[in-house]
């Protein structure tokens, strides 16, 4: 039984949340006040002890979590300028993600609020890169539609309120980022893939090859496989392809695809606003034509800068803040969930 059952907190513009992200593979803190207001965002990356295996290796992961995490801590405590009395409370990813990764960062952050006697929040991963866009714009109106686009997930959301989800459309095999990673690894562009892309087709020809876009009539489910297969296949049967021609063309299937559906999923609810989110959001050639599509429909687009795209802890600060408010705290006896899903309204189906 938790020491903090109950919701009897006031959660309020001056709340300070210390925020902690272990999900994969960047081991990050932040410190947030009333859901938006970010005082410090440290984000450590542990890309360069994973490239040379091609793919986060969990053990190594975890590992590293415990290494940095605590020295991250106390970077975002020093640049917020605050004290440690000052913190209300402390949010940790719970889920999706590693099993050994995330109970790095609960465990930190239930020990935390443990001693310092204050709330823990257990944060949905997939729900804080929905509040990557609206911390960076509070004053977005709802409903929203956020085109979430990561290594593990690529949804089209409508956002109605606070916690409240629709799934309108979400991959059906392959997830946006990992298409990004397979094709770069077999095309030896090292890891992680999407940057690597995004930095070799700048110099490429987006027409040279027409790729196929899967299931672009079809709905707002995505699929991305039969795309990597047809890269393959074409490099193979064209060994003298130029690579950033391959690349640039990739990319610019995969963006097509992407943006037309949001523009369809938009227009279907009548949304106020599209939000980009997720890792993949980084991505020069979708952030170029989500503006240039969001000009031309006269839509609010909201591209949050490309370090609220990837994983980071103010995404987490602020999901959890407006978790606090509607939800209380966590109970301490609360673990990691690998497999968490978005809590979804009116849906069977919530991953
Ligand atoms: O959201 P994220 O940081 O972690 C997950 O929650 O999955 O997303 C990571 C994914 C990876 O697949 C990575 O290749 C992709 O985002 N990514 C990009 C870019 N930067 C990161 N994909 C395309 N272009 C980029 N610039
Ligand atoms: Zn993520």
């Amino acid at each position: 039984m938790s020491a903090f059952t109950s919701n009897n907190i006031v959660v309020n513009e001056s709340t300070v949340i210390l925020a902690i992200e272990t999900s994969c593979d960047e081991t990050a803190a932040s410190i947030v006040m009333g859901g938006n207001d970010i005082l410090s965002s440290v984000v450590s990356t542990q890309i360069d002890l994973h490239a040379q295996y091609g793919g986060v290796v969990p053990e190594i992961a975890g590992r590293a979590h415990l290494d940095l995490l605590h020295p991250v801590i106390a970077q975002a405590i020093s640049e917020a300028g605050i004290s440690e009395s000052r913190i209300d409370a402390v949010a940790a990813t719970h889920g999706p993600g590693l099993i050994g990764a995330l109970l790095i960062g609960v465990s930190a952050a239930k020990a935390l609020a443990f001693t310092w006697d204050i709330p823990y929040i257990g944060v949905n991963h997939l729900e804080a890169h929905l509040y990557a866009g609206l911390l960076e714009d509070p004053t977005l109106e709802l409903p929203l539609v956020v085109l979430l686009v990561s290594g593990g997930h690529t949804m089209l959301i409508e956002m109605r309120g606070h916690g409240e989800y629709k799934l309108l459309g979400r991959t059906i095999d392959d997830a946006a980022g990992e298409a990004f990673d397979k094709v770069a690894r077999f095309l030896d562009l090292g890891y992680p893939g999407g940057p690597a892309i995004d930095a070799i087709a700048r110099t490429g020809n987006a027409q040279a090859i027409d790729f196929p876009r899967g299931m672009l009539h079809d709905g707002l489910d995505f699929s991305f496989s039969g795309l990597k297969t047809s890269v393959v296949n074409y490099v193979r049967k064209n060994p003298n392809v130029n690579t950033a021609d391959v690349a640039a063309s990739f990319q610019w299937a995969v963006v097509d695809v992407l943006l037309n559906k949001a523009r369809k999923a938009a227009e279907a609810v009548g949304a106020r606003g599209l939000v980009l989110g997720g890792g993949v959001a980084a991505n020069s050639l979708l952030r170029e034509k989500f503006t240039e599509m969001c000009a031309a429909d006269g839509r609010r687009g909201l591209l949050p800068s490309r370090a609220m795209c990837t994983d980071n802890a103010a995404m987490i600060g602020s999901a959890a803040w407006y978790r606090l408010r509607s939800d209380g705290p966590t109970a301490l006896d609360s673990g990691g969930f690998p497999n968490l899903r978005l809590p979804l309204i009116d849906s069977s189906w919530s991953r």
